[in-house]
């Protein structure tokens, strides 16, 4: 089997605005990052995802770009990017950001050269339309707030195309000028150092009438190409691919042995199955979709995560289960955000560290490379009454300081959480060092632990029966070897396993064997070796 250093890594994602502030404006930054670089380690991650960095008028966030060459001033300038970059390395971290490549933010100069004149070579840049009426069949992803995914645009006099926001209009990648251009983006980050790149949206890139506009052959066929320049120019670098798709059309991502097109995919409909099982204390469906989950091609890797920046994505469940889980997880509609929902992970799982430790220690030991969203180290809350996905993007509580440590200025870019249970005064990085079973230690051992065991890094996966659905069973292990029997209470009643030889868990009493008949507490696992 083949192994790249990324098929065994734990994954950091690190949004820049929200983790340090280092020159009292308020918003985080590359050098306040740097200062930062000690906790990611400490975390035993080997990792970091930068959310993206580029200019751009933030009205995603930073997935509006308005220039991919280039640093947000409010995150620092290129040189700060390169000592950051520097600075991680010297850790032994690796970097990888985000390019968004479907589409540009309006305020971009191809989009404001493209809509002033017809005859620009930037028109063909984007999608046009003079009726807004192609394409029919296309989801609108941002439910909450685009009526289309047309939008008029007074100063063109036609419409152009859009998969999320009306300001942000997509490429046309018909248009061979577009690879150009995003291979030039490409390949100036990873002149920089860059290890890889987290790839945005890529199952939008084209269009066709008669179709819904995703997952099309001429996205792979672009996909196919992009990797080829990049094996050809920097080998080595990992692409990974955010699609939220179902397995079945996650596979064609990873392309194929002689055509690849990325080494990473994202596994989205894991995720929210997660959160479902624990709630049903029923593990039948993260069995159905491992079962249906197709097996990927050698050195590939799925990328694994319990929350990340947006809400909690619910496009890959049925109907149905969208609205069990919004009734269970979101009650108050103020939680729910598109098909979604707008909460952190420690808030989703009532702050019961059990629960916590529960999923983490499941999602950890499941095949994959799994992610963690920064603040969910510490149990961060979030806050539901901010617009749009921001609630779960505020600073990153530090201390018991004024914003939490985060920022000496008057006033931050999203105040810090100072509610009852979740405020910086109750939940933070420092308070939490001293106390062993704080959700940041914890965080530490799992992943220290799980990275410790060669089965659970890479291991091939195999179910474990156990005859009661409360409790979900499988083994990790490494050819020819025993491995890791990980075995997960989902309930909040005991259960019992038969444990058939005599085995020690990692998880808590790692001097005592056990065998037989072994009774399980509430939410209660283990990772149990020989
Ligand atoms: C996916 C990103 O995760 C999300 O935050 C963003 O809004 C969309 N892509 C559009 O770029």
């Amino acid at each position: 089997m083949t192994t790249n250093w990324y098929n065994n890594a734990v994954f950091y994602e690190l949004y820049i605005r929200a983790y340090k502030d280092s020159n009292g404006d308020g918003n985080g930054d590359f050098r306040g990052a740097i200062e930062k670089l000690d906790h990611i380690k400490s975390l035993g991650v080997d990792c970091i995802w930068v959310m993206p960095h580029y200019p751009s008028p933030l009205l995603d966030d930073g997935y509006d770009v308005s220039d991919y060459l280039g640093v947000h001033p409010d995150y620092g300038d290129l040189d700060d990017f390169r000592a950051f970059l520097d600075a991680a390395h010297a850790r032994g971290l690796k970097v990888v950001t985000d390019i968004v490549m479907n589409h540009t933010s309006d305020q971009h100069p191809w989009f404001q050269a493209a809509r002033q004149d017809k005859n620009s070579p930037y028109r063909d840049y984007y999608v046009w339309s003079d009726t807004g009426t192609e394409y029919a069949d296309t989801r609108i992803i941002f439910l909450d707030t685009e009526p289309s995914n047309w939008t008029y645009d007074d100063v063109a006099g036609q419409y152009f195309w859009h998969r999320f926001y009306s300001c942000q209009p997509d490429l046309n990648y018909d248009n061979p000028q577009v690879h150009e251009e995003m291979f030039n983006a490409i390949r100036f980050w990873l002149d920089l150092g860059v290890d890889g790149f987290r790839v945005d949206a890529i199952p939008y890139l084209y269009e066709r009438e008669g179709t819904n506009c995703e997952n099309l052959p001429e996205t792979h066929d672009f996909l196919k190409k992009m990797r080829r320049m990049v094996d050809d120019e920097y080998p080595g670098t990992l692409l990974i691919a955010e699609a939220n798709q179902w397995p079945e059309d996650l596979l064609p991502y990873f392309g194929t042995p002689e055509e690849p097109e990325f080494q990473v995919c994202f596994h989205f409909p894991i995720m929210p199955r997660l959160y479902m099982v624990l709630k049903k204390g029923d593990k039948t469906p993260i069995v159905d979709i491992l079962n249906r989950t197709p097996a990927i091609p050698p050195g590939a890797q799925w990328m694994t995560f319990l929350r990340n920046h947006d809400e909690l994505t619910l496009e890959m469940v049925t109907p149905e289960e969208r609205k069990w889980m919004r009734q269970q997880y979101a009650p108050n509609p103020r939680m729910r955000l598109n098909l979604g929902i707008r909460r952190r992970l420690a808030p989703l799982l009532d702050n019961d560290k059990r629960k916590w430790f529960l999923l983490n220690a499941l999602f950890l030991s499941l095949p994959g490379a799994p992610i963690i969203y920064y603040g969910d180290e510490i149990g961060m809350g979030d806050n539901i009454w901010f617009p749009d996905r921001h609630g779960c993007r505020t600073p990153m509580q530090w201390d018991n300081d004024r914003h939490a440590g985060f920022s000496t200025a008057k006033e931050t870019y999203l105040p810090v959480l100072c509610d009852e249970t979740y405020g910086y005064q109750q939940v933070n990085a420092a308070a939490q060092e001293a106390d062993p079973a704080s959700y940041l230690n914890l965080t530490r051992f799992l992943i220290g632990t799980r990275q410790s065991l060669a089965a659970l890094r890479s291991g091939q996966f195999v179910w474990v029966e156990t005859g009661n659905d409360a409790v979900l069973a499988f083994r990790r292990h490494v050819d020819g070897t025993d491995g890791v029997l990980c075995v997960f209470n989902l309930s909040d009643q005991p259960q019992t396993f038969i444990l058939r030889r005599p085995r020690v868990d990692v998880l808590s009493r790692p001097e005592v064997k056990m065998r037989g008949k072994v009774g399980l507490r509430p939410y209660a696992c283990h990772w149990f070796r020989n």
